[in-house]
């Protein structure tokens, strides 16, 4: 990958130096310490032609042929090739490409499918539900009657036989599958059959193993779920955005509640390097990149597991793992604290049935920079050093400098 953006940023250099420093600076704290951010990850120089272009100040309220503004000719062609390319890759009879994120899409799902004050089953915050799967401080817990399902203490694995026993009992209009933690595979048909008992929805919230999905390195919520969500910046290598997935009988319903019922204009430089990424999602190349996510994330959860972090559910099926480091003598927040003073970054997740906070870490980021196993092998060894503090944080942000020289994200 070459970088397509200098002539751009001499622009700003030369306009507004102050703004340019922090783009600069950006850019290099992204390739120069290791992001496992699981929600993170390194847009191809395409990707982010289509973001820095003219079509950023296009208006296009409404849908393509029926837009609330002139000029959309040009721009309607690329929603178009985006709805058409995002079909095809997830085989679905409809999409929507204009939800602005994540949440925007799970507002619209619930939008389209509930009224306020109808009941949802979703996975609990505790757990690894979403803020927007029934949190009070978002407009999901403020307007639905959330009903939490959780995961078995010794396990960490969804309780199902509590997810078929709490539809029965509370008789859900929608139930909600997806996390911001699960490193499992999730047993969609399970959650179809236990919607359809109850008369419920099935609303797939796949943000994270989206990517996965489309590259043939995850099962597909596609065929089970009556709506499914999802953002484009992930594991799927796309911009920041959402996206929605459903079938022909609820798309009209859908489309409305995104524009006009949640959103207005759609941004279009975002849509057209939404069709961008699927494109380079459909390519054999991006088959394999996901599943080298996967075998990389499997061999940093056996590296953090052989050093003593406690792992959550024993290991990863995806891009994702969450690990408690507590036996390595720190809690949660203090990992991350020291991790990042030695440029290693990634997030801090609640821990199923636990008191103190765990790590959150990804590979989808490490591996678009070409790591592979070797690399996450000595990642984990140099986690476990700086967190047992045998190693002082300069000396491991040399060897993160080491690391990233190796594997830049953006070449040339
Ligand atoms: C399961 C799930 N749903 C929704 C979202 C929200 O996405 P966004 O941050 O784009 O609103 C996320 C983001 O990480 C997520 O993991």
């Amino acid at each position: 990958m070459s970088v397509v953006h200098v002539p751009e940023t001499d622009v700003l250099r030369r306009q507004d130096p102050e703004l340019a420093e922090i783009l600069y600076g950006e850019r290099e704290r992204q390739a120069t310490t290791l992001q496992l951010v699981a929600a993170e990850n390194f847009t191809s120089p395409a990707v982010l032609a289509a973001l820095g272009s003219s079509l950023a100040n296009k208006y296009a309220e409404g849908y393509p042929g029926a837009r609330h503004h002139g000029g959309c000719e040009i721009v309607d062609v690329a929603e178009r090739i985006a709805v058409d390319r995002a079909k095809a890759l997830f085989g679905a009879d409809h999409a929507n490409v204009q939800a602005h994120s994540g949440s925007s899409a799970v507002l619209a799902a619930y939008a389209a499918l509930l009224r306020p004050g109808d009941t949802v089953l979703a996975l609990g915050l505790p757990y690894g539900g979403h803020l927007t799967h029934g949190s009070p401080a978002n407009f999901s817990g403020r307007w639905f009657d959330f009903v939490p399902y959780g995961v078995d203490a010794e396990t960490g694995l969804i309780d199902y036989e509590q997810v078929r026993t709490l539809a029965r009992t509370h008789r859900p209009k929608a139930i909600v599958c997806g996390s911001i933690a699960y490193p499992r595979h999730i047993d969609y048909a399970f959650f179809r059959e236990v919607a359809d008992e109850a008369g419920a929805h099935l609303i797939a919230d796949a943000a994270h193993p989206i990517g996965l999905v489309a590259g043939g390195a995850a099962p597909s919520p596609v065929p089970y779920a009556d709506v499914v969500c999802a953002t484009t910046h992930k594991v799927l290598r796309g911009p920041r955005g959402g996206m929605i997935l459903c079938g022909s009988e609820l798309a009209e319903r859908v489309d409305r509640a995104v524009f006009p019922f949640t959103q207005g204009g759609a941004q279009m430089h975002t849509i057209a390097a939404k069709a961008v990424a699927f494109g380079e999602a459909a390519t054999p190349a991006f088959a394999a990149y996901t599943h080298q996510v996967v075998a990389n994330a499997r061999v940093l959860a056996a590296g953090l597991a052989a050093e003593g972090l406690h792992v959550t559910t024993g290991g990863t099926d995806t891009h994702l793992i969450t690990a408690d480091p507590a036996p390595l003598g720190v809690d949660g927040r203090a990992a991350r604290g020291l991790l990042a003073a030695a440029g290693i970054v990634l997030d801090c997740c609640a821990l199923p049935h636990a008191h103190d906070r765990g790590l959150r870490l990804g590979t989808a980021a490490v591996t678009t920079q070409g790591m592979r196993e070797g690399e996450m092998a000595r990642v984990s060894a140099l986690m476990a050093r700086v967190l047992r503090q045998e190693t002082a944080a300069q000396r491991a942000r040399a060897e993160v400098r080491e690391l990233t020289g190796a594997f830049a994200p953006y070449p040339g």
